[in-house]
């Protein structure tokens, strides 16, 4: 079955990724066609908003949504651009699993003394301290005041928590449970609360909960002791930075933004952001897109060509081709991939 892929290139360097990751998926044997939208700061320097009105309503037609990266704050302010295409699409879609993988790719050196970990992070990506609900008033007076609020709800956070229980099921059976409710007394406490009593469903489980301080502790000291860990839009958010640098930087951090009912389509992402200072030089890396359009294809239950994919990604990193930030040029590693899949 062909699927029907929505691309949004967006700005930077998330264009030449995109392109790459297609290119990959295409030779790998998946079945898609695609419709690229040109939606960006650039379309929102021409039009006024980042995309069009019915933007929401165009995407909802496709299988999938592969984006590569928002953002050029030079010339749109990040809290427009975001709020204006990303944010918007993972709060329609209900796309409440943000699902982040970090290990390190054969020959792909981290900047810890163990290569030994692998740990899947999902991340509340709905609701949480991205609620947008907050405000500001008396502006640019003594007097000013601005309010974020997070919001926590009990369809929301039991929800991710149940995904995140099912994914250790599969997996090694371990889940880490993150909060900070030492401090925040009343939204993580509820976390802390809905994560126990889930836990009766989920015997096979062992769950451990942490605060996030000490979760950013043990991912550098005790990677190896993780399997899988869940935790709120914001901390989770973090954590999956210090992630991608300890499976060697943002080019190989991959991210899955998905509606597990499936009664909207997922956004598929690399976690780089659009990286303005490297833009236009031929040099981002394509892994983290390509790694991503591997985990659409699996999602779309096209699992061989998924499977192709990052065997032949792993081969090319193995040879050590693409795996030192800048030093390879994005056409290189692609041409590398494409021939290892050849
Ligand atoms: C990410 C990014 C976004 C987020 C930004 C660009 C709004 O940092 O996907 O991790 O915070 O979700
Ligand atoms: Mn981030």
């Amino acid at each position: 079955m062909t699927h029907r892929i929505a691309l949004i290139p967006g700005d930077g360097i998330g264009v030449p990724v995109t392109q790459a990751a297609i290119a990959v998926a295409r030779a790998a044997g998946a079945a898609l066609e695609t419709e690229a939208f040109p939606w960006s700061c650039d379309h929102y320097l021409a039009h006024g908003r980042m995309m069009p009105e019915d933007g929401i309503d165009t995407l909802r037609g496709f299988d999938a949504i592969l984006l590569g990266a928002i953002g050029w704050p030079a010339r749109v302010p990040d809290s427009v651009s975001l709020h204006g295409l990303l944010l918007p699409i993972r709060k329609a879609f209900v796309q409440y699993a943000n699902i982040r993988p970090h290990r390190l790719l054969p020959g792909v050196e981290g900047p810890l003394k163990t290569r030994d970990f692998d740990i899947l992070c999902i991340r509340e990506n709905t609701e949480g301290e991205y609620s947008g609900a907050g405000g500001r008033v008396h502006q640019g007076t003594p007097n000013e005041v601005a309010v974020e609020t997070s919001v926590f709800t009990r369809t929301g956070v039991e929800r991710i928590l149940r995904f995140a229980f099912e994914q250790a099921r599969g997996r090694r059976g371990h889940l880490a449970s993150v909060t900070k409710s030492n401090a925040q007394r009343h939204t993580m406490v509820f976390w802390d609360e809905i994560t126990d009593q889930l836990a009766t469903e989920y015997p096979d489980v062992i769950v451990t909960r942490y605060h996030i301080d000490a979760m950013c502790a043990r991912m550098v000291m005790a990677p190896e002791s993780l399997d899988v860990v869940v935790a709120s839009n914001l901390f989770g958010d973090i954590l999956t930075d210090l992630g991608a640098a300890i499976q060697g930087g943002l080019g190989f951090a991959a991210s899955a933004n998905i509606n597990p009912d499936r009664s909207a389509p997922s956004m598929f992402e690399p976690v780089h952001g659009s990286a303005p200072d490297i833009a236009d030089q031929g040099i981002a890396n394509p892994m983290a897109a390509i790694w991503s359009a591997a985990m659409m294809l699996e999602h779309l239950d096209q699992p061989a060509p998924a499977a192709r994919m990052m065997a032949a990604m792993e081969a090319v990193t193995a040879r050590g081709i693409g795996t030192v930030p800048g030093r390879d040029r994005t056409d290189a590693i692609t041409d590398a991939v494409l021939k290892a899949l050849a």
